[in-house]
């Protein structure tokens, strides 16, 4: 994606990267209490979030350009919802994010993705890093269908080889810091798929922020819920932001209202706007996302 780099600056990049990422989760550690931690926001208040930004941003299936150009800067520590009518480019933009989109056939990205100062597309760069550091959450629950409610929480962890005592705390944290532990806590050698919807996708949730990121990207992550197990995402994404910088695709407009600071709208794979939420659903600069907001097409 860009320039063939000096290689000793190859070296620097790759690994400020995963170091300062470890650095960063080793000083969070140490600040954490060993007491049970009731949410993410009290595990660790004030931990410094991480900014990513896209630089004229395209992305092709094949020859299909789906998204378009786009340049769009998403805050540390502050929730961003992408809104839109269906076939946008919503789903295949956060893909770009953490790389993801390049895994389908035929797909590929154009332009730039920095994670604070880090261009997450240089060619010297890990891509399991790069996905371990911007987590994702999908549309539909999708727990580990074999493993246990545990073992879908652990299983990131122990492939970087947390084991024993450590490895049932940051279990608990991560199911506490997703709003679940009380539901499960005595059931953990349970099937992850003998949960409700919600609980699925809260354990999903528990499963991404469990080794720690920087980012969490979700695709309507409660698109399939009911308006309980929603709210609950909803508060969650709230907690969430303390601790990490959030990017939450949403076709509910209140949804993305009660949880997001700014607002992005696209169409036909470009960003038409991006600004404060409330001035977004209020006020908004363009007049196709007034029509969009207002319900004249989408
Ligand atoms: N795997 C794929 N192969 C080819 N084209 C694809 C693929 N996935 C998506 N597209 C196309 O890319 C465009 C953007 O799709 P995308 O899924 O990103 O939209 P979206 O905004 O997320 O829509 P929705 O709100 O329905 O989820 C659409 O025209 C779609 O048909
Ligand atoms: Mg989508």
């Amino acid at each position: 994606m860009s320039a063939d780099p000096d290689p000793k600056e190859d070296a620097r990049t790759v690994s400020d990267i995963s170091t300062r990422s470890e650095q960063r989760r080793a000083r969070d550690r140490d600040a954490r209490p060993t007491a049970p931690v009731p949410s993410a926001a009290q595990a660790a208040p004030g931990r410094a979030g991480h900014t990513i930004a896209l630089e004229k941003l395209s992305a092709y299936y094949g020859e299909t350009r789906a998204v378009r150009d786009v340049d769009l800067t998403y805050a540390a520590n502050q929730v961003t919802a992408m809104i839109g009518p269906s076939g946008c480019g919503k789903s295949t933009l956060v893909r770009c994010i953490n790389r993801m989109h390049e895994e389908i056939p035929g797909a590929r990205a154009e332009g730039k993705v920095t994670l604070d100062d880090v261009d997450i597309y240089d060619s010297s760069i890990d891509v399991t890093m790069v996905r371990r550091v911007i987590g994702m959450v999908f549309q539909k629950p999708n727990p580990f269908p074999t493993m246990s409610i545990f073992d879908n929480v652990a299983a990131g962890l122990r492939l970087s080889g947390v084991r024993g005592v450590d490895l049932r705390e940051r279990v608990e944290w991560a199911l506490r810091a997703a709003g679940l532990w009380d539901e499960v806590k005595d059931r953990l050698g349970a099937p992850g798929i003998s949960l409700s919807g919600g609980q699925q996708q809260r354990l999903c949730i528990a499963r991404t922020i469990a080794v720690e990121p920087e980012v969490v990207l979700m695709d309507e992550p409660a698109s399939a819920l009911d308006p309980i197990a929603t709210l609950k995402i909803e508060d969650l994404v709230h907690e969430l932001k303390e601790r990490f910088t959030i990017v939450i695709v949403t076709h509910n407009m209140q949804q993305a209202a009660r949880v997001a600071a700014t607002t992005a709208f696209m169409l036909n794979g470009e960003l038409i706007e991006h600004g404060p939420t409330d001035k977004i659903f209020s006020n908004p600069n363009d007049s196709r996302t007034e029509d969009y907001i207002t319900g004249k097409f989408g």
